[in-house]
């Protein structure tokens, strides 16, 4: 049942309109469907197949009158209609269906008693029978009708026509979406919530009513989500030129949601989480989250619904754009440094993994079992890389005529990454041969580079080398279009100017206005390439990939003293931050061949000097230093091993963290108190870098262990404020088993019992513990009363935050895997999603040692083995034992 990119073909039916109502109730819910169909040719008669999954077929009808049983064929996921009319045809169709039975959380299902949809990717076929693929777009009605006391709101895409009272204590609401769409875009809410309201007055002075949706009682928490949304309506406006094309714009929370939200037209469907914040609540990450995906879903109107998918191999032409998109609204709403430090940590913890394992993907993939284990890091993230390619290449006025060129020439259509890529190539009239590998090459290429100055020529040349490793399906490949940024710093630390470099020989003036540039992109295309600069007076130290100017892993011969001086004088944020971790990963590798050697671990001097310089310096960013000063996570580090061994990176990055903290304590305590902020909560740049910065401090100190520090947590979490420093003191604290511990956990539980969402951080803080033996904790907490196996972020927090635990997911008797491969089974028949994400923990079975190997293997075969097993943990499972 693999689907292929090669096997697409344009489907032989369209639909022009399709008017759906929706009667709800308790124990089942009628869904009638009347759709004008059109053969794309006509006069040619071919099968009409209709997907649809778990309904049950009350009716069907073609031009009023109703099908004989000959002339339609039912099977498990499809209804087929052997030989409709070869000319315009009106198809009714009745189904019923049982929302409220629906675990899956896709197609209607019921969330704390309200009806919600998700249909993306292939969840209408749950709903009703239809051509549910995105290049079938329609114009869309949708008429619910509900018990008006359990469901006094309504809610569908598009405009509000019509609502009014039935009999029985049922009430009506019609709703009708001008824009055509396609069906994963379709959405309905119906229950009992109330909003908070306001307006947004684009700048062509349409005026549009916002509301964002919630139980009556959570509505207070919507201030920051509101907050967002019209900063995102705003930003689209300054830096696209695009404006929202609706009278209203709805946003729903619903505390039940597999994924992060839902960009359906005008009504946007959140995960509770991503929406609701307050101070008390909420820590500054949180609030960073929802501004980033208020924004996100946002600008899907126009990069995913205005212009949409073709099919869903082409799924990164509208996520990578989007969350491209929504990275650079963060920036501009906060520390551009900052923010591209984040997301290129989380590419290299999670995206760097997936292309080096048996999941590795394109990102666009060329085949799949099941869409949903295709919304990847991959085609998310790295997605957003090659999209950010063709900023760093064409400069931010040409990729804006790329955009602009792009929706001139696709508005209301279902195109393909190719379509993007020609918009940026003919708006800008730039060669951008071989680019369109980064679609098609899965793996992270591995770039290096070496240099050599010659003093007599005054010439600087950079040799770069690239290898792209084999992936599964792809043993072989061709070098990328990799554009790295480089600047070249003198003596004294400062940006040499540039003017002139020779690519093979040929020349190429580098100047803008005429003037020199402290940074050039160069044009890595082969296999391997040169670069000579001319008029280079000194030896450089080359900052080479600023910004991180392409997602590939990148190794050069600079020195420990070259990397110590970048970190202290680079002129260029990220690069300066970059420094730093390439020195902790070298120091961190070369600690664990002597703890695997059973040596004693000795933490370099100048490694300590360089943490108590950026540390102490006062004309830093405090967020900067917070993230500068924070070392790479073990996956990184495991990530670098020819075997993984997460005891041995666990104990060394331990040790460093602890030895940082015995020796810099003075500085760390003096941070921390320079650091408290006594006024109210403010979300912004400013306070949030005071607080990471004491939050991180408090964080080493309170490693120690040493009862005096242990007090000052206490007293840091007892006299916090807002949830950013009070669950950062008891995450310090938790560091260490012990009493102290216990004590603060149940205290933090007794005063959050009545908030879910916070009830979820103290779930996830013990699950991701690394105090050894923790799966029992963990067993224990899954018959927490407050646990729910079937609300998928109480499985992310409990399950996947043990899983986020190297030390005892990966532990040497197999009890994490024993216990992931039970739940795994289990959560399989509730919500095969969700259970698909959980048993990808499994995936890298291979980068551990014989004992691990065979222990992993063993769950995954035992979950091979299960019955009626779902294709979602069936593809994952299938594909870690086969790679
Ligand atoms: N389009 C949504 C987003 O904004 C994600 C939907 C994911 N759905 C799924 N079944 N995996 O990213
Ligand atoms: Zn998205």
């Amino acid at each position: 049942k693999e689907i292929l990119l090669k096997d697409y073909k344009k489907p032989d039916y369209l639909f022009d309109t399709v008017d759906l109502r929706f009667q709800l109730d308790e124990d089942k819910t009628i869904v009638s469907s009347k759709i004008a169909v059109l053969p794309r040719i006509e006069g040619v008669s071919c099968p009409l197949v209709l997907h649809g999954h778990d309904l049950k077929l009350l009716s069907i009808k073609v031009d009023g009158k109703d099908l004989k049983k000959e002339e339609f064929q039912l099977d498990m996921r499809q209804l087929t209609l052997a030989s409709p009319p070869t000319s315009a045809f009106t198809l009714e169709i009745v189904t019923e269906i049982y929302p409220q039975n629906n675990t899956s959380l896709e197609g209607l299902y019921k969330s704390s008693g309200n009806f919600c949809t998700q249909c993306e990717a292939e969840g209408f076929r749950k709903i009703t029978f239809y051509q549910d693929r995105p290049d079938v777009m329609a114009k869309y009605s949708c008429r619910i009708e509900a018990d008006k006391t359990l469901y006094p709101v309504l809610l569908s895409n598009g405009n509000l026509i019509e609502h009014g009272g039935l009999e029985d204590g049922k009430h009506y609401a019609l709703w009708v979406d001008p824009f055509k769409k396609p069906s994963y875009l379709f959405a309905l809410v119906a229950g009992q919530l109330e909003s908070r309201d306001d307006t947004f007055v684009t700048r062509s002075g349409r005026k549009v009513s916002l509301r964002i949706w919630t139980p009556s009682h959570d509505v207070p928490k919507t201030a920051h989500a509101m907050y967002s949304l019209k900063s995102a309506m705003k930003w689209d406006e300054e830096v696209f030129g695009l404006e929202y094309d609706l009278d209203l714009f709805n946003i729903v929370a619903v505390p039940d949601f597999n994924m992060g939200a839902m960009e359906n037209k005008s009504l946007n469907l959140f995960n509770s989480k991503l929406v609701l914040a307050s101070p008390e609540t909420a820590t500054d990450a949180d609030y960073a989250a929802i501004l980033g995906v208020i924004g996100h879903e946002y600008f899907h109107n126009w990069t995913g619904n205005r212009v949409t998918c073709r099919d869903w191999f082409q799924l990164s032409l509208k996520e990578g754009l989007t969350v491209f998109r929504d990275q650079e609204f963060s920036s501009d709403m906060g520390s551009r440094t900052v923010k591209r430090i984040a997301d290129v940590s989380r590419l290299r913890n999670y995206q760097f993994p997936q292309d080096a394992g048996p999941m590795a993907h394109p990102v666009r993939p060329h085949s799949y079992i099941k869409m949903d284990n295709f919304y990847t890091v991959t085609v998310y993230e790295k997605g957003a890389e090659v999209v950010r390619m063709y900023k760093t290449l064409l400069g931010s006025s040409g990729f804006r005529k790329g955009m602009d060129l792009y929706f001139k020439r696709h508005d209301g259509q279902a195109v393909t990454c190719e379509d993007f890529f020609a918009a940026m190539r003919d708006a800008n009239d730039a060669d951008l041969s071989n680019f369109l590998l980064w679609y098609s090459q899965a793996g992270t290429p591995y770039v290096k580079v070496t240099s050599s100055y010659d003093p007599d020529a005054h010439t600087y040349t950079l040799r770069f080398s690239q290898e792209v490793p084999p992936t599964p399906g792809q043993p072989v490949k061709e070098p990328m279009f990799i554009p790295v940024a480089i600047g070249l710093l003198d003596s004294s630390g400062k940006d040499m100017p540039l003017t002139t470099v020779y690519n093979d020989g040929m020349m190429q003036t580098i100047t803008s206005n005429n003037q020199p540039v402290s940074t050039t992109v160069l044009q890595v295309k082969k296999k391997e390439e040169e670069f000579v600069f001319s008029d280079i007076p000194e030896r450089p130290i080359p900052s080479v990939l600023r910004g991180y100017s392409a997602p590939v892993r990148l190794d050069s011969d600079l020195t420990d003293s070259d990397l110590l001086f970048l970190l202290a004088h680079d002129s260029d944020e990220f690069n300066r931050w970059e420094a730093g971790q390439v020195l902790a990963r070298k120091l961190m590798l070369s600690l664990v061949a002597d703890f695997q050697q059973k040596e004693t671990l000795v933490l370099n001097p100048k490694f300590v000097d360089g943490i108590r310089s950026i540390l102490c310096n006062s004309t830093l960013d405090k967020e900067f230093i917070a993230k500068a000063i924070t070392l790479p996570g073990e996956g990184e580090i495991m990530d670098m091993m020819a075997v993984a061994d997460p005891d041995a990176v666990h104990a060394v990055r331990s040790f460093i963290k602890k030895q940082l903290a015995l020796q810099l304590k003075k500085e760390f305590l003096a941070t921390l108190i320079d650091n408290r902020n006594s006024g109210p909560y403010v979300f912004n740049h400013h306070d949030m870098a005071l607080r990471a910065l004491k939050n991180t401090s408090l964080a080493y100190l309170a490693s120690l262990d040493e009862p005096e520090l242990t007090e000052l947590a206490l007293h840091e979490y007892k006299s916090a404020t807002n949830m950013t420093e009070q669950f950062a003191a008891l995450t310090a604290i938790a560091q260490n088993p012990g009493q102290v511990r216990d004590d603060v956990l149940s205290d933090f539980y007794s005063r959050w019992q009545h908030d879910f969402l916070v009830v979820n951080k103290w779930f996830a803080l013990q699950a991701m513990s690394d105090i050894p033996g923790n799966v029992v904790n963990v067993q224990k907490l899954l018959n927490h009363p407050a646990f729910d196996l079937r609300n998928p972020n109480k499985v992310y927090s409990l399950i996947g935050g043990f899983c986020g635990s190297p030390v005892n997911f990966h532990a040497k008797d197999g009890s994490g895997y024993k216990f992931l491969g039970e739940i795994v089974l289990q959560l399989d028949k509730l919500n095969p999603q969700v259970a698909s994400r959980m048993v990808s923990a499994f995936s890298r079975w291979r980068r551990y040692d014989e004992t691990r190997q065979t222990l992993a293997k063993a769950q995954l075969e035992m979950i091979m083995s299960a019955n009626g097993l779902s294709e979602n943990v069936y593809e994952i499972a299938s594909k870690s034992l086969a790679a």
